[in-house]
């Protein structure tokens, strides 16, 4: 999908953060863009403002009637070529205070969501012969820290999954990649410090990555790219040296070391998911 003009291309969680500024970017590159998120009042308005055709509903990514009502409610945008499963949710906390509700809040909206997007999506795509879903897990997908242990669980999960799907949809002409960013500066990382000699990277840094993402496909993609290299020589490295570059970094320690006052609005919308 080399040139964006014309695409049509489903975004979700697309009212607020790096949905909405990937929103904003693939419409600026000529694709027809259709927000879905749970403020079906906010993604209506974001809609409004980027113009050229952008469209939007209401969804819920946990449900799959809400996904069929959304599909539905937008379908005037034409058959979609690529879906953003983006929506997604954090609160972070000691797993063994996190009420079991939150738990399953967490799971359902970011894992189940991504699958409910796919099985809701993909078939028209193979139909069609083409298409491209692009995951967005978290740098938190592959590296896990203390905090964040059911946000951890459920993007892990969706990289393995993105990874089972690549493979499973690839002879159908169907891409599917997953885009892993490390902090980025909007609602859901209030009150989060980046590890050391990470910069915090903005939403339209990962929107950016998501449009190269779409034009040129790949299995994954992290935001900054170069936090893939070290994580992946790091990888190669003895357990106990890992986690002493990730204690040297503060990595162990930043959702441990949020915080909480700047986070308490983020976290009650969160948990209203
Ligand atoms: N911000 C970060 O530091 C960061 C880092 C790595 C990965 N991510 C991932 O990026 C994605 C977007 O995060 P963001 O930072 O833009 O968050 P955000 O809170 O700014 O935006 C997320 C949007 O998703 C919507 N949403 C929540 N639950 C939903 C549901 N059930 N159905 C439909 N929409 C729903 C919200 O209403 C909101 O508009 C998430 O999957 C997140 O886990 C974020």
């Amino acid at each position: 999908m080399k040139d964006l003009t014309g695409r049509v291309v489903v975004i979700t969680g697309g009212a607020r953060g790096i949905g909405r500024a990937t929103a904003e970017r693939l419409s600026a590159a000529g694709a027809r863009v259709v927000i879905g998120d749970l403020d079906a009042a906010l993604a209506t308005s974001v809609a409004e403002q980027i113009g050229r055709g952008a469209v939007a509903a209401g969804l819920d990514v946990t449900s799959a009637d809400s996904w069929r009502a959304f599909l539905a409610a937008t379908a005037e945008a034409g058959p979609v070529d690529a879906l953003v499963n983006n929506a997604g949710v954090m609160p972070i906390g000691s797993l063994l205070k996190e009420p079991d509700e939150v738990t399953r809040t967490i799971v359902d909206v970011n894992l189940h969501g991504v699958i409910n997007g796919t099985k809701a999506v993909v078939p028209g795509m193979i139909e069609r012969g083409h298409g491209h879903v692009v995951n967005v897990s978290s740098a938190v997908g592959r590296v896990a820290v203390a905090d964040g242990a059911t946000y951890s669980a459920s993007k892990f999960a969706v990289v393995g999954f993105s990874e089972a799907m690549r493979s499973e949809l690839r002879p159908q002409g169907v891409d599917v990649s997953a885009v892993l960013p490390t902090v980025v500066q909007t609602e859901l990382s209030a009150g989060v410090p980046a590890a050391k000699g990470v910069k915090p990277v903005t939403a339209d840094d990962v929107a950016k990555v998501i449009e190269s993402v779409l034009r040129k496909p790949k299995a994954e993609v992290w935001v900054p790219r170069w936090s893939q290299a070290i994580v992946k020589v790091s990888g190669a490295l003895p357990r106990t040296v890992q986690d002493a570059v990730s204690r040297a970094m503060g990595a162990d320690k930043v959702f441990h070391s949020a915080d909480p006052s700047a986070r308490a609005a983020y976290e009650e919308r969160a948990r209203r998911s």
